[in-house]
């Protein structure tokens, strides 16, 4: 993989209004809210045949989206959507399930750390169980798998804790996550030269994102996230300036390639080397075992 030629690449923008997706199948893992939610409306009002997965499911109002109930925490329930979904009629895969860590350490009945759960491991199961199932399109396209999260800020996380056990802290055990999901997409890329794999980095965006860790409604969360809604782009307008990205023909020889809120392509953490992902790796799939056996 190509980290310096996956960081300067020259997609060729088209206007969203311009795009047509009939016939393009689709699923956000997380596409009931936030922006997940605003990706999987724009792509269904451009034709798009769109299943999301998460807990509520708010979009009832649009015809042509289909909904999986699912709580992602449980790596049981990870691996079931995973054999639910119709993969191998899908030519794009979007993660954007996620919470942020909460004030106290919360384990799921797995004996996952909660964030880890929902927001990386959930990830790493259901990547394992779909990629030999997709299939290129006709037209010799791979399928594409995008994963949300906050790729290229540098942070390492701590892989030998990937449970949080020894010690909990909610911003270091979110950032583990993070390079969690940085690490799985440059593992992946590495690893199956069969599909396509990308990280996106939105930025701040307000969404529900914070709530675990401000708190539902308190008056911390209403300040933060009014100062984030007041000078960041929102989730619609981020759904409008991403989805010419997501099926964009150009970035068809990038795998591994990451994208800030714009969808211009970044570097990946320096620290992120291919043998740090796989090591990364290694240690989920060891975190993934003992939940099983839990
Ligand atoms: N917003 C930001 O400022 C920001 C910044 C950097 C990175 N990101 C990343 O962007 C991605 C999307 O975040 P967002 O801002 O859109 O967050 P959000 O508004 O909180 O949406 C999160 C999504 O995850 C789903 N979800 C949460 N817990 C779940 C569970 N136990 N089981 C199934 N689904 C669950 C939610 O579904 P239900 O509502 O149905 O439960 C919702 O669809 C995340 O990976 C996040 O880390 C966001």
């Amino acid at each position: 993989m190509d980290r310096e030629a996956n960081s300067k690449i020259n997609w060729e923008r088209v206007s969203p209004d311009s795009l047509n997706l009939a016939g393009v199948n689709v699923a956000i893992v997380g596409g009931t809210g936030g922006l997940g939610r605003a990706i999987s409306r724009f792509m269904t009002s451009r034709g798009a045949n769109v299943t999301v997965v998460g807990q509520t499911f708010r979009d009832d109002d649009l015809k042509g989206i289909k909904f999986i109930k699912s709580d992602l925490s449980l790596l049981s329930e990870s691996e079931r959507v995973a054999k639910v979904l119709p993969v191998e009629k899908l030519s794009t895969i979007i993660f954007t399930t996620g919470i942020f860590a909460g004030p106290k350490r919360e384990e799921t009945p797995e004996g996952i750390e909660r964030d880890m759960a929902v927001s990386y491991l959930n990830r790493f199961v259901m990547l394992r169980d779909m990629i030999p199932r997709l299939k290129p399109s006709k037209d010799n396209i791979k399928p594409r798998i995008f994963v949300m999260g906050y790729p290229g800020n540098g942070k390492l996380g701590e892989i030998d804790d990937l449970n949080s056990d020894k010690s909990y802290k909610s911003l270091a055990t979110h950032m583990t996550t993070v390079a969690g999901n940085e690490a799985l997409v440059i593992d992946t890329a590495i690893k199956h030269p069969e599909i396509n794999i990308f990280g996106l980095n939105p930025g701040l965006v307000k969404t529900n994102i914070r709530d675990n860790f401000l708190g539902e409604n308190t008056w911390k969360s209403r300040i933060v996230e009014f100062f984030i809604g007041k000078f960041s782009q929102n989730a619609d307008t981020y759904a409008r300036n991403i989805t010419p990205l997501i099926v964009s023909p150009s970035i068809e020889k990038f795998s591994g390639a990451m994208f800030n809120n714009k969808g211009k392509s970044i570097l990946a953490s320096a620290g992120i080397t291919d043998e740090y992902a796989q090591r990364f790796m290694v240690e989920s799939a060891k975190l993934v075992a003992r939940a099983k056996t839990a």
